[in-house]
């Protein structure tokens, strides 16, 4: 151990001196308020989706999608199984775009079940398409396998009829959807939640539904679930409305649905179409980043006012819509992007993130022909196995370039902070304070004795040998555009049995400033128990 110890030391310190090279050094401080959480994440917070569409599926120009939806994912590949079992439990949205013009094929079901066909006069690009039920048992196979938990895009625009002002009009025609829950039910498939609709609310995408329909429609699924699961103990959530964050839209819908439903979901792709020649430059903007917390903010008023105990979920984000970017969408940049956004989402009380994609598109967490995991796979591992349900609250001075976020730790009375450092030459020495007036001992600084005593600032105890976790992530060759990410100095890849490698921290002294390597992004695990994280 000791060994191991020093040997984790020493290669830590030749990683920071090859990255300290060019640049230079400036100090910041992160100030931790632990009096009280400012948001509860659920458990289970990370979440990715399953998309429904074909290989056929283009933008721009490039088709990206090749066999990964529903209806053809190769669900024995060795990759896919222990990337989600990694998780334990991974959380997966099956919906998208056509999820609204799926049929599913039960005994009531009089059309043929044949697959989307794609043809640029109907909405989305597609004719419906047909969901067989032998495909989803094997879905629901995989899933017992891989312990996921499944929440179920159902077909909101059935029934609907489009009007000339491009509005969906008419009530839900819930009658097959309701039969194919009743199928599950049947069959014991455990459904985490059923989600009405992809994209209708607000001017929607494609077409939209009204808000007093919508609810409405809610409170038809909300029966329909009351009447399958009836006797059951524990029954599916109801989420709605899978849609872009419109405040009157939410408002007047939260207001009509009453407790019909559990979870408002809301979609994200704040950096614009995935064409834009400038992806990288908004990642690397902080204010840019920032832009999206008045829609956190939003909702979570909206939702903290209304009567309902329903709670936020970011139900699909992907960054950059049409599929994402090849090269931006599944490299390391792009982890700069999700990261801040999912501890931006956890401040301001999200209880769920998911993840366009977990694979399709540009901007799956695996590639779409091999399945090995981007970048994004791993970041998005890292914040499972070390953040915990409850948020703190954090400022950072010192430089705008680092985002900075606290959580009480997952699986001890520790903390565990989130440094991104958006700056490609800076190094910053982060230092850590606490601005609560309880904690342990104040025991003034060297480092910064000059510095005038504008705050209370009290400093962790550290003469007794105590030592943190890190968990330093960079590009391979210092990249942006790389696809292979590098976790304190080593490569993080699958091995030939198709394994998730295990990724360990290295220890440091929790005396000393933790180092953030320009365009690097840092996990730390601190050994500090607060009494919020007790
Ligand atoms: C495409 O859809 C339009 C409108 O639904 C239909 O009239 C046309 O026949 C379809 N084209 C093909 C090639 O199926
Ligand atoms: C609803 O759709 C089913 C087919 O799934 C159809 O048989 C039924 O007539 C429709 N109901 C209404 C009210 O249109
Ligand atoms: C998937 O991996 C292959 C092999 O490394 C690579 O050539 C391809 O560009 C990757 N695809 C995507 C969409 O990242
Ligand atoms: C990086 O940080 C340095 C020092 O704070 C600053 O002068 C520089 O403008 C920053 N660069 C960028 C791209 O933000
Ligand atoms: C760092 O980023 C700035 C702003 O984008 C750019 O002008 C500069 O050339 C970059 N420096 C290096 C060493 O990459
Ligand atoms: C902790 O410090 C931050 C930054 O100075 C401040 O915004 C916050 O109100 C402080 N909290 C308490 C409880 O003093
Ligand atoms: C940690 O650093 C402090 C202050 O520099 C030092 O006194 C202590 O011995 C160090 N602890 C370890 C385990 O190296
Ligand atoms: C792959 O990694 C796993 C877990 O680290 C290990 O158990 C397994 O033996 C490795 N397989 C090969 C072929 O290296």
């Amino acid at each position: 151990m000791g060994f191991w110890f020093l040997v984790c030391i020493f290669s830590l310190s030749s990683f920071y001196a090859s990255s300290r090279a060019e640049g230079g050094n400036v100090e910041g401080t992160i100030f931790i308020d632990g009096k009280s959480a400012i948001g509860m994440i659920d458990e289970d917070f990370i979440c990715a989706t399953l998309d429904w569409w074909p290989p056929e599926k283009c933008d721009y120009g490039t088709c990206s999608w090749g066999h990964a939806s529903l209806i053809n994912l190769d669900l024995n590949d060795k990759i896919l199984v222990n990337a989600i079992k990694a998780f334990t439990p991974l959380k997966i949205r099956l919906g998208g775009t056509l999820q609204d013009k799926v049929i599913y094929d039960t005994e009531d079901n009089q059309l043929p079940c044949v697959q989307f066909v794609r043809n640029s006069s109907e909405m989305f690009g597609f004719t419906q398409g047909c969901l067989p039920m032998y495909r989803w048992d094997e879905l629901n196979a995989f899933f017992k396998k891989t312990g996921v938990k499944v929440v179920f895009g159902l077909n909101a625009l059935a029934g609907r009829s489009i009007q000339p002002d491009g509005s969906a009009a008419g009530p839900w025609n819930y009658s097959n959807a309701e039969s194919f829950i009743r199928y599950t039910v049947q069959k014991n498939y455990p459904i985490y939640g059923w989600e009405l609709g992809n994209e209708l609310s607000g001017n929607g995408v494609g077409t939209r539904v009204a808000a007093d329909q919508y609810a409405a429609d809610m409170i038809s699924l909300y029966k329909i679930v009351q009447r399958t699961y009836i006797g059951m103990d524990s029954k599916p959530l109801i989420i709605a409305p899978g849609g872009f964050y419109d405040a009157t839209w939410f408002q007047e819908f939260l207001y009509m649905t009453g407790n019909s439903v559990d979870v408002m979901t809301h979609h994200i792709y704040n950096l614009g179409p995935g064409v834009d020649e400038h992806l990288v430059e908004k990642i690397l903007d902080p204010s840019y980043l920032d832009g999206e917390a008045s829609t956190f903010s939003g909702l979570q008023n909206i939702l903290k006012t209304s009567e309902t105990s329903a709670r936020a979920w970011v139900g699909e984000s992907g960054g950059a819509y049409n599929s994402g970017h090849n090269l931006v969408s599944n490299a390391f940049v792009y982890s700069f992007w999700y990261l801040d956004e999912l501890g931006m989402a956890s401040t301001y009380d999200t209880k769920s993130y998911c993840r366009q994609s977990l694979i399709g598109g540009n901007y799956g967490l695996l590639n779409t022909t091999t399945f090995v995991p981007n970048p994004d796979y791993y970041s998005a591992l890292l914040w499972h196995r070390l953040m915990g349900r409850n948020v703190l609250s954090t400022t950072f001075s010192g430089t705008k370039s680092i985002r900075a976020y606290a959580h009480c730790a997952k699986k001890s009375k520790g903390i565990t902070l989130l440094l991104i450092n958006l700056n490609n030459t800076t190094t910053v020495q982060v230092n850590i304070a606490f601005n609560s007036t309880w904690i342990q001992q104040h025991r003034p600084s060297h480092h910064r004795s000059h510095r005038p005593h504008k705050r209370k600032v009290l400093h962790q105890r550290s003469a007794n040998g105590l030592t943190r976790e890190e968990y330093h992530l960079t590009a391979k060759d210092g990249n942006l555009h790389s696809q292979t990410m590098l976790l304190n100095g080593n490569i993080l890849t699958v091995n030939s049995s198709g394994d998730i490698p295990s990724m360990e921290p290295v220890y440091v002294n929790s005396s000393n400033p933790i180092v953030v390597a320009p365009f690097s992004i840092v996990f730390a695990h601190l050994p500090q128990v607060l009494p919020v994280c007790w």
